[in-house]
């Protein structure tokens, strides 16, 4: 996968050079390509905002040398999916990442102060928000997208290391426990060192629905109507 990312911030993209998307470059599943907004505008100052129509607090970043951007970009990856990062967007959730993880390409584009010119809506395919706060800019959320993203492309983790974490089978991840067996008086539950597979496995299970139905509610409600679908499948 290609992921372009146009911002006014190239330099902050440093995540990038390192951990799962380091590894995804290095094994040649994915490349990252940073483009400086300001190389496209159309003056002299290099500006890319202006005063909001209408008045009022803030600038707003110019649709010209986005739209100049995005084509420029076209060029080296025309089927990249045009994504927006901002608060107004779409809710970024593990199956739209999954989603995005089979697309040949994205072009991610990064808003900064108040906001982006609403024109700029017309060029993209997705506007993603990636919690419901305001950070300054879009560089964090398009960081977040790109490793959201990453490490489910083919090849990145190890075969099957994403699949049973947290939202992937609509549960939270169990609780997980490492060296000592007891720490301070805490102890590892007695099933996890058993070494009884079966039953890890099923304590495992429980604990990833009890988890789910304490701290999320919402998603496990979710999970329960998709179970009761299974089952009553003909
Ligand atoms: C200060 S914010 C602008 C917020 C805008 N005035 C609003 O209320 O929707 C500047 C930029 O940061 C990015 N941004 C901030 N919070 C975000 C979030 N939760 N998800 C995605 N992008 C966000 C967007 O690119 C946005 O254009």
């Amino acid at each position: 996968m290609r992921i372009d990312v146009l911002t006014i911030f190239p330099k902050v993209f440093t995540p990038l050079n390192a951990s799962m998307m380091k590894r995804g470059r290095e094994k040649g599943c994915v490349s990252f390509h940073l483009w400086n907004l300001r190389d496209f505008s159309t003056n002299a100052y290099r500006q890319v905002d202006d005063a909001p129509f209408g008045g009022g607090r803030g600038m707003v970043l110019k649709c010209e040398p986005i739209y100049r951007g995005v084509e420029e970009i076209r060029k080296y990856n025309p089927e990249g999916t045009v994504i927006l990062t901002t608060p107004q967007g779409r809710l970024l959730t593990q199956e739209i990442a999954a989603q995005l993880a089979q697309k040949p390409g994205l072009i991610l584009i990064c808003g900064h102060y108040e906001g982006v010119d609403e024109r700029v809506s017309r060029l993209c395919d997705e506007e993603l928000s990636i919690g419901d706060y305001i950070l300054t800019g879009g560089e964090l959320p398009a960081m977040v997208i790109i490793d959201a993203v990453v490490r489910l492309i083919p090849g990145v983790l190890p075969e099957g290391a994403a699949e049973r974490d947290s939202f992937c089978e609509g549960l939270l991840d169990w609780p997980c426990y490492t060296r000592p067996a007891e720490f301070r008086g805490m102890k590892v539950p007695e099933v996890l060192l058993s070494g009884n597979h079966k039953a890890v496995e099923e304590w495992r299970r429980l604990q990833a629905e009890e988890r789910t139905r304490k701290r999320r509610p919402d998603l496990y409600q979710k999970y329960l109507e998709k179970k009761k679908a299974v089952n009553t499948q003909p």
